[in-house]
């Protein structure tokens, strides 16, 4: 008897960038990032549907974003034309390793049509906490992204809470902060999340 199982991306697809514990995999033309011990998913290639949708209009401008991650949502805030300068803060070492390495497959599925090309010289990487970088930057910006943490609970939330005060020290009058809502948080804390970016 043929038994079928679910594909999964560390036993079905293939390692395509590592550094330290942090690691890449890619399975059916997505990138998956793992970050720590075990297979720890922090985040996939295929949520770029969910970036597009919730950045909306709102990235122009000189923009700052914490978490660097696989740097999808870079590249997504990158490609609207009013967006003049990104800075993205990554405080994980490895994971900027490791976006260096892939940035040559992002950028076949730039290629491929999954998002617009945009001027690389427009994106600056720096390795550094992200609250440590907003209480010391001179900058200011028009829109920050934050998408620093793997999921939103009770641990993260007062993590955020730091994270969009130390930012409105740094928005330009008119400017906005937003934070990436995983479409599976629980609906206790969408109320909590929502809140802070009124
Ligand atoms: C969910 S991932 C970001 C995903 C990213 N937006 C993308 O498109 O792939 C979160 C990232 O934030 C980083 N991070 C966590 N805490 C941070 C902090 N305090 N400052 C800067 N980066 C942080 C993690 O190392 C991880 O790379």
């Amino acid at each position: 008897m043929c038994m079928s199982r679910s594909l999964l991306y560390f036993e079905d697809g293939y390692l395509v960038a590592k550094s330290g514990d942090v690691s890449v995999y890619k399975m059916n033309e997505e990138l998956f990032l793992e970050i720590g011990p075990g297979h720890n998913l922090w985040t996939l290639e295929s949520e770029v549907y969910d970036y597009i949708e919730q950045l909306g209009d709102k990235p122009k401008g000189n923009c700052l974003e914490i978490g660097l991650g696989l740097g999808v949502a870079s590249r997504c805030i990158l490609t609207y034309p009013e967006v003049t300068h990104l800075t993205t803060v990554e405080k994980n070492k490895d994971v900027v390793q490791t976006y260096g390495q892939i940035s040559p497959l992002l950028d076949r599925s730039a290629k491929a049509g999954k998002w617009a090309p945009y001027d690389a010289d427009k994106h600056t990487i720096l390795n550094i906490d992200g609250l440590t970088y907003l209480y010391r930057t001179k900058s200011k910006f028009d829109f920050i992204f934050l998408d620093f943490y793997q999921e939103i609970d009770e641990d993260s939330l007062p993590l955020v809470i730091d994270m969009v005060k130390a930012s409105k020290r740094v928005l330009n009058a008119g400017g906005i902060i937003m934070g990436w809502l995983d479409p599976y948080t629980p609906e206790d804390y969408i109320y909590q999340f929502n809140e802070l970016f009124k």
